[in-house]
């Protein structure tokens, strides 16, 4: 099914497309777990990859950025208004490999501090690059969870250099203001501490909400980004960071082959076509976007009225509190057909809540929300007896 340009994968398409999110569940069970949409990706992305396969350009990947950095500076300036020096660009093969060698290669030595609940890979990043992490609480309770400024300072005054941000947040959908981000490098400023941003869902700020590039509030932070996430490419493995510092940026040229050299020359031109070709397909995916979470807060209301979503701002990954239904509600949304991601996996203790992917079609929503409906109700309903 086709609508505004976002092309909906049937079941057996996506089985076939999106070998781990539908591939890691059993026949039959609807997949709302990973990050990833069941769309497919944008043509212009489509037909630089044939065209660069027929003309066999599988190769390694150029020195330099290979015209990514002067996509994404365009990107960047047309839907942020951010200008960025396409030298400050450099390539990286995945979002969470950068943010570990910038932890290895640019950050002070120490403690990371990191707000909770996080991408779980967060917590591993710290933990591969011999770290400890220092936790700080958003609370998923609040009306607006918001970044802990007195926790932050605690943890740099104990001697923490390095914070670790996602912008926009997964898993709670937050896009940070102007004034909290420039809270924040005020602080890191006056500690000398370096903050590295992860802005892989940057482009999946919804209608309603405004990002703000935190290079735009702290010169000295390292953002690592990727057109993976919005344009649903994982696989060609092309990311890349931001370094305004050419000091930085020859720390990271140096970096040895074993450290940072498997990004791939498909990546750079997969990135290339969706930060410079694809802002129609964009629009079109907010759009749906959009019409999705106006969709799901509708089906939350018709069938589950105790379910709590988080405003989401950004992504397509809802955070649902569904504690008023099951202790568990993942398991029990599993054993009846659907997965979501439990909501202990980005913080323990959250075992009420679950994140929820919403890329999907609006049919395939609703048959989620039913299964999960009809699950946790007879779920209460047992509990209650
Ligand atoms: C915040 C965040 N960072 C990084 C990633 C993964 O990026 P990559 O596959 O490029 O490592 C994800 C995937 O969902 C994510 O949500």
């Amino acid at each position: 099914m086709t609508s505004n340009g976002i092309r909906d994968l049937t079941d057996e398409q996506a089985r076939a497309a999106l070998p781990l999110k539908w591939g890691a569940v059993e026949e039959g069970v609807l997949p709302a777990w990973v990050a990833e949409m069941d769309y497919h990706p944008a043509e212009p992305i489509e037909e630089a990859l044939v065209a660069a396969v027929r003309r066999g350009s599988l190769g390694y990947a150029p020195f330099g950025s290979g015209g990514l950095g002067e996509a994404f500076a365009g990107f960047a300036e047309r839907h942020w208004g951010w200008t960025v020096p396409p030298e400050a660009v450099l390539p990286t093969s995945g979002v969470m490999t950068g943010v570990r060698l910038a932890l290895e290669a640019l950050c002070p030595p120490g403690p990371v501090v990191v707000p909770l609940p996080c991408y779980p890979p967060f917590r591993d990043a710290v933990a591969v690059t011999g770290r400890e992490l220092v936790p700080v609480t958003l609370d998923p309770d609040a009306d607006e969870a918001t970044l802990d400024l007195d926790a932050i300072e605690a943890a740099f005054a104990a001697g923490a250099r390095t914070f670790l941000l996602c912008s926009p947040h997964n898993p709670l959908g937050r896009v940070w203001t102007r004034d909290e981000l420039t809270a924040l490098a005020e602080l890191a400023g006056r500690y000398d501490a370096r903050v590295v941003a992860d802005e892989i869902h940057a482009p999946l700020v919804l209608p309603g909400a405004t990002f703000t590039p935190y290079l735009t509030v702290d010169e000295r932070a390292i953002v690592v980004t990727s057109a993976s996430k919005s344009f649903n490419i994982p696989a060609v493995h092309g990311a890349q960071l931001v370094l305004l510092d050419p000091a930085d940026r020859e720390a990271f040229a140096r970096l040895p082959i074993p450290a940072q050299h498997d990004w791939s020359s498909l990546g750079i031109v997969a990135g290339v076509a969706a930060w410079r070709d694809c802002d129609d397909w964009h629009a079109a995916l907010l759009g749906r976007l959009a019409a999705q979470r106006d969709l799901l807060a509708d089906l939350l209301a018709e069938h589950l009225p105790r379910a709590r979503m988080r405003p989401l701002e950004a992504t397509y990954l809802a955070w649902l509190d569904l504690r008023a239904y099951a202790a568990d509600p993942a398991a029990v949304a599993l054993a009846h057909g659907v997965r979501l991601a439990p909501g202990a996996d980005y913080q323990p203790g959250l075992d009420g809540h679950v994140r929820l992917n919403l890329a999907t079609s609006p049919e395939r929503l609703r048959r989620i929300v039913h299964r999960v409906a009809t699950a946790l109700t007879s779920e209460a309903s047992s509990l209650e007896e």
